[in-house]
């Protein structure tokens, strides 16, 4: 029962919630960030648009409350938007303290330049140019990687919790994690005090996505299988623009490219955005995403078109280098053409239910980011909200953490693999995957109905079944790992779905079309867990 790490706190993910949490914390304990590729890989370092915040005289803390209720079409939980919004300011000064480079412009009371998107009634996005994300992970990653008390595991992924149930102590308590080296394909025992899920949300669960390949809803899956609740699945984020090319795998075309002016059009040129909603290329995603796909089933379109190319050339290469360039290496001149999009799962609203200190229903496990639920998004995040949730969350976490007596570490067992072979063939694994984003896409997207939810529902019962089967029999590969999380994440948003019996944001079925009187969140509540035999039959 020897050999496990300790450190005080273990933080799974390295993206913005995991870097600025560790970074939080590193003066006054031991952090350890797994993250399962290298450091900068996952959905952080790929924003383009920003992080919203009320920085101008003219902006007020209202405002920003107000737009992000009415995005979330009437299911945020005030308290914790209003937390949120009020603490964005410290957030962003301490982004700038770190040495963020945030795009500045002189003609403005801020001293940075402030772009505009969907749902926003002010300019009040901070960014860097198009590639927000980029310079602020550059940022972090240095100081982490310069931090004395931070250890980096990268190429290792969290398998499991443990938890009290499973160690057979009847307690709700985390204790740490199992996690694989997917290099060496060793598995690890790491004990922590505190452990943070930060994993990122579920977009690879879709065909179609503009997330990288590392968002696939392990720490959701996770938290659901070591106890928490988790809620609001159903509302997944289709962003109404991401690049519609055959050799552009997940490229996003920024909102911020319809805040400075684009426009949306058909194939012949037309306008079609005021036809659905009268502020136009500005309304909330939901709404955006819902015409795009109501225009392109109509008419059979494979896209549409976002025209930028009014806008003079050198202002696109100074707001959108990174667009710009990848479209000009695709034969697309933004400055001359519009760009072919179409909408693409973007963001998972909902997660591991939290409370305003970052705490999950388990002890000494928080979670924050996209993987959690904080109550912020409702039915519908508004732009550029989520960084900011990473960072408002990290820093209450970090308070909560500090302000804690941390006990003894106890012992804990190592990882079981002797009733395990190696698998004899790989391909269940990628046929599964295929499938389940195949259907996913066909049957839980942006309009919905209860026979095709039903449809999924029926199909996702039998790839569990099969990767369970997998799972108890042979070692485990980042491939499965990461397949059994999405078909959990996948179950837990077709559950959420079938039980809303309205259309509200980005949840709308044809079953359904109206929106109730009373906005209730979706809280799934997970079986109750087994407890394992006492923890000394593990010696
Ligand atoms: P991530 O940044 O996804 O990080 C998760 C980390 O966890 C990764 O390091 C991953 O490798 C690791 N991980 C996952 N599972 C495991 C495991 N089992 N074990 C170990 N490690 C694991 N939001 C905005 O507010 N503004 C924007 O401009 C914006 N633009 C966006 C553009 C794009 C293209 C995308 C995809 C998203 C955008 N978003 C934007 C959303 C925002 O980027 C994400 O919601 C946010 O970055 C999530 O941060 P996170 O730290 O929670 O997760
Ligand atoms: C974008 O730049 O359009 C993404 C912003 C976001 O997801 O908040």
């Amino acid at each position: 029962m020897t050999g496990a790490m300790q450190f005080d706190t273990l933080i799974i993910g390295s993206g913005l919630a995991g870097l600025s949490l560790a970074l939080k914390l590193a003066d006054q304990q031991k952090v350890a960030i797994i993250t399962k590729k290298s450091l900068l890989e996952g959905a952080s370092a790929w924003a383009q648009g920003g992080i919203a915040a009320v920085l101008s005289q003219e902006d007020s803390l209202a405002e920003h409350i107000q737009d992000t209720l009415t995005a979330g079409a009437g299911l945020c939980d005030p308290a914790t938007t209003r937390y949120v919004v009020e603490h964005a300011r410290p957030a962003i000064d301490w982004l700038i303290a770190q040495g963020v480079p945030f795009t500045r412009d002189t003609n403005n009371d801020t001293g940075y330049h402030l772009t505009r998107e969907g749902g926003h009634s002010h300019r009040r996005i901070i960014h860097a140019a198009d590639a927000t994300g980029h310079a602020v992970q550059e940022t972090l990653a240095t100081k982490v990687l310069a931090h004395p008390n931070i250890t980096l595991l990268e190429h290792t992924i969290a398998i499991d919790l443990i938890t009290g149930n499973k160690l057979g102590f009847q307690d709700d308590r985390c204790y740490g994690a199992y996690a694989l080296n997917s290099l060496s394909d060793e598995v690890s025992t790491i004990a922590a005090h505190d452990t943070i899920l930060a994993t990122g949300g579920a977009g690879k669960v879709y065909l179609y996505t503009t997330n990288p390949d590392t968002v696939t809803g392990d720490g959701i899956a996770m938290g659901w299988r070591a106890g928490c609740r988790v809620a609001n699945m159903e509302f997944i984020q289709f962003h109404p623009t991401c690049l519609y090319h055959p050799h552009a795998k997940s490229f996003l075309i920024s909102e911020a490219v319809r805040g400075e002016g684009g426009i949306l059009k058909l194939p012949d040129g037309t306008r079609f955005m005021p036809w659905h909603d009268q502020r136009a290329e500005l309304a909330p995603r939901d709404i955006v995403a819902r015409a795009i796909d109501f225009e392109m089933k109509k008419r059979g379109l494979d896209c549409v078109y976002l025209d930028i190319s009014h806008q003079p050339r050198e202002f696109l290469q100074q707001h959108f280098p990174t667009i710009y360039a990848r479209c000009l290496a695709l034969g697309i001149d933004i400055a001359r053409q519009p760009i072919p999009v179409v909408p693409a799962a973007h963001y998972t609203c909902g997660g591991v239910m939290t409370d305003l200190n970052a705490r999950t229903d388990l002890t000494n496990l928080y979670a924050v980011g996209e993987t959690a639920h904080t109550g912020l998004h409702g039915a519908n995040r508004l732009a550029s909200n989520s960084l900011l949730e990473c960072m408002v969350f990290a820093e209450a976490a970090a308070r909560d953490i500090l302000a804690k007596p941390s006990g003894p570490f106890i012992p804990l067992p190592p990882w079981d693999e002797s009733r395990v072979t190696d698998a004899d063939e790989e391909i269940i694994i990628a046929h599964n995957w295929a499938e389940l984003r195949r259907f996913m896409w066909d049957y839980v997207g942006i309009v919905r109905t209860t026979k095709r939810l039903q449809r999924a529902q029926h199909r996702i019962k039998l790839l569990h079944e099969e990767i369970n089967e997998y799972y108890t029999n042979f070692h485990v590969t980042s491939d499965l790992l990461e397949l059994r999380n999405l078909v959990l994440s996948a179950d837990l948003i077709v559950q959420s779905g079938l039980a809303r019996h309205e259309s509200r944001g980005l949840h709308y079925s044809k079953d359904y079309p109206d929106t109730l009187p009373q906005a209730i969140p979706t809280v799934l509540n997970p079986p109750p867990q087994k407890l394992a035999p006492p923890l000394q039959t593990y010696s």
